[in-house]
């Protein structure tokens, strides 16, 4: 009898166990966030990373009921490994959503995951425009090149620049970067006098700039992705492009805020279009940056770091809106149409095109207190892809 009893309790409890280990996994909600953290594009996992770690400390772990749980890996930008991550963290671990995504091949690469197993994928660093057309389980929080490309292209024939060469990383973004820049840019008037292409891994810009010197444009356009700027900026210098009169304008990708200050005093004058700078002038945009740095042993975030934020921000409000209960299309719904103040200004997600529409500026380089800033001069207000305008 004492025995059965004993043997009874131990079943009881085992059981116990066992759901309140069921009730536990319930409760948990899962991001798989994919970076490259080692490699070329190691800045932007880094950023990212930051951006979203810090939306969570600020807003806590726990949400309607759920305790978010982020599982970060690094694909070191080569998207069969950002492929099988995606796999990986959907079949065996059951991420609720994934996120990150450092360059346009690797979204693309997760895309058909993404819609086969119906899990929301948060882009929030890669940029080329057709990447939210590639899975309905897509949306953007970082921005596209033709979003930023043509405000720069309005501004420079106004400006004194008629005759430009393109110069871009030969992938997606570089191609959407050159491809509506130009057709913008002749259409006010200018002219592209040569469009350059350059290889994403390890480029060696020079033979590209001399080409640039020999045909001495009023200016040159460039894309080149976060973090490969500072490499451009030095060779633009050594080779006396800007002593020889030609102008070095493009995506604020060239100038990003993270590298900005390392560039010297070359970099000064620069004039980009991009939707965030650091030096926004906005209370949303310094507390941002003053937790970011506190967060991050003054570590400088750049736009990278906002949409790793915005991201999150993304999410949580979608697992507060479906109060925890909802499975991949539930968390999409609640994404769409999503209208907040970000630290880059005011953005919402579009509900047809799930991209974001947001503010561009066109900036300049400039030193402050010691310091080299994108400082913004121009606004153009809630611009919307301009890759999906015929839609
Ligand atoms: C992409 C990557 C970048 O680092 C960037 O600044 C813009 C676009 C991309 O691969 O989509």
């Amino acid at each position: 009898m004492q025995k059965r009893t004993f043997l009874q309790t131990v079943a009881t409890v085992g059981l116990l166990g066992a759901s309140g280990l069921a009730l536990a996994q319930d409760n948990v909600f899962k991001i798989g966030l994919i970076l490259p953290m080692t490699g070329q594009q190691a800045t932007t996992g880094r950023q990212v990373e930051a951006g979203v770690r810090l939306w969570m400390a600020q807003n806590g772990d726990t949400v309607a009921g759920k305790k978010v749980q982020l599982i970060v890996k690094d694909d070191g930008s080569v998207p069969a490994n950002t492929r099988r991550l995606a796999q990986e963290l959907v079949v065996n671990d059951k991420v609720n959503v994934l996120a990150g995504m450092g360059i346009t091949p690797s979204a693309l690469a997760v895309a058909p995951i993404a819609t086969q197993s119906k899990t929301p994928l948060i882009v929030m660093a890669a940029a080329t425009s057709s990447i939210t057309e590639a899975s309905p389980y897509i949306v953007r929080s970082s921005f596209t090149l033709p979003q930023v490309s043509v405000a720069l292209a309005d501004w420079a024939p106004k400006n004194g620049i008629k005759n430009v060469v393109t110069l871009v990383s030969d992938y997606g973004p570089g191609l959407d970067a050159e491809k509506f820049f130009k057709e913008r840019f002749q259409f006010d008037g200018g002219k592209v006098s040569e469009s350059l292409r350059v290889p994403l891994m390890n480029p060696d810009f020079a033979p590209f700039l001399q080409k640039v010197r020999d045909a001495k444009p009023d200016a040159l356009f460039v894309f080149v992705p976060s973090g490969a700027g500072a490499a451009l900026m030095k060779q633009f210098a050594e080779r006396g492009m800007d002593k020889a009169g030609i102008r070095l304008i493009g995506t604020g990708d060239v100038t990003d805020d993270d590298l900005l200050n390392d560039m010297g005093d070359t970099a000064l004058g620069v004039v980009t279009s991009h939707h965030y700078s650091v030096d926004h002038n906005s209370p949303a945009n310094k507390k941002f940056l003053e937790a970011f740095m506190k967060a991050n042993k003054n570590l400088r975030p750049n736009f990278m770091a906002v949409g790793g934020y915005d991201g999150t921000r993304l999410v949580y409000e979608a697992l507060k809106k479906t109060a925890g209960k909802g499975g991949g299309d539930a968390l999409m719904a609640a994404m769409k149409g999503q209208i907040f103040e970000s630290p880059r200004g005011p953005v919402f997600i579009d509900a047809q095109t799930r991209d974001i529409v947001q503010n561009v500026y066109l900036r300049k380089v400039e030193k402050k207190n010691g310091q080299l800033y994108n400082v913004e001069f121009d606004v153009i207000k809630d611009v919307k892809d301009p890759g999906k305008a015929k839609q």
